[in-house]
């Protein structure tokens, strides 16, 4: 049945691996970490790869600046080298709407609110025909929505409103990077198709990083927890077999 399901590819290396193939195609995946885990260089690094193979991208930035995450991209994957140039073409769009902006400027009724960031992220979609997306980071949606109800109501909307535009997303959330059990029982993931979890564990001198994909709707996937690396070529996610060879 695995075989049926088209995917696409992440173009990281080691994670199309790790997901037998790819990404099934118009799924919803988070991606969850704590700070500084690499979420937003993962799912830049995915766009990045697709825009390069000729698949319209878009990048949502909601904390941060385009500038700032194209900046900082560059800083790290230093042979990425055609950016701009994928930037010029409109193949790899990065939109930068900072609401996070917007709401401290406006904090009385009229604020932005979440129905603008939903139609926001509708029509730079539509218009750049983007068929793989990242939405960095979620997290924001709780800080704006106040209790938990608005708040999974709102993941709900967004997420249902992906779908239905056809497109394959990253969408990153941040997480105590120690809670590894609890994560299970968060609610709000239960509506995303996908969980893929970047781990950071301190250990005596050193920040050891591990991916592990935790749920992937409707594929089959490796169920082990894979070291990785960020380099200036991009991610290296080193995975295993289940005896543990690499
Ligand atoms: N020049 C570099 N070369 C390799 N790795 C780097 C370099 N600069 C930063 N990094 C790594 O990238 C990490 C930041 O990645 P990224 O911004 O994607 O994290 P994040 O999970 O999105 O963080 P946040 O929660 O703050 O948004 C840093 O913690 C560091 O480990
Ligand atoms: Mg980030």
């Amino acid at each position: 049945m695995d075989e049926k399901i088209k995917k696409i590819s992440t173009g990281i290396s080691g994670l199309d691996d790790m997901l037998y193939g790819g990404l099934p195609l118009k799924s919803q995946v988070i991606v969850a970490g704590g700070p500084g885990a690499g979420k937003t260089l993962l799912s830049f690094e995915y766009l990045y790869r697709n825009a390069k193979a000729g698949i319209p991208s878009t990048f949502i930035a909601l904390e941060e600046s385009a500038d700032a995450i194209i900046r900082n991209a560059k800083e790290v994957f230093t042979t990425f080298t055609d950016i701009d140039d994928l930037i010029e073409s409109n193949m790899l769009i990065i939109d930068g709407r900072e609401p996070s902006i917007k709401l401290r400027e406006q904090s009385d009724s009229d604020a932005y609110s979440f129905g603008n960031i939903v139609s926001d992220i509708e029509s730079v979609i539509t218009d750049s025909k983007s068929r793989c997306i990242a939405v960095d980071s979620i997290s924001l949606l709780r800080l704006m929505m106040g209790n938990d109800i608005s708040y999974r109501r709102s993941l709900l909307a967004l997420t249902s409103n992906l779908r239905r535009l056809n497109v394959t997303s990253l969408l990153t959330v941040e997480i105590p990077s120690s809670d590894r059990d609890k994560l299970r029982f968060e609610p709000e993931f239960f509506i995303f198709d996908g969980i893929i979890v970047l781990y950071q564990n301190s250990e005596v001198d050193k920040r050891t990083l591990t991916a592990e994909i935790v749920k992937m709707r409707g594929s089959n996937h490796s169920n082990m927890l894979a070291p990785y690396e960020i380099t200036n070529s991009g991610f290296k996610i080193y995975t295993l077999t289940q005896d543990g060879e690499m």
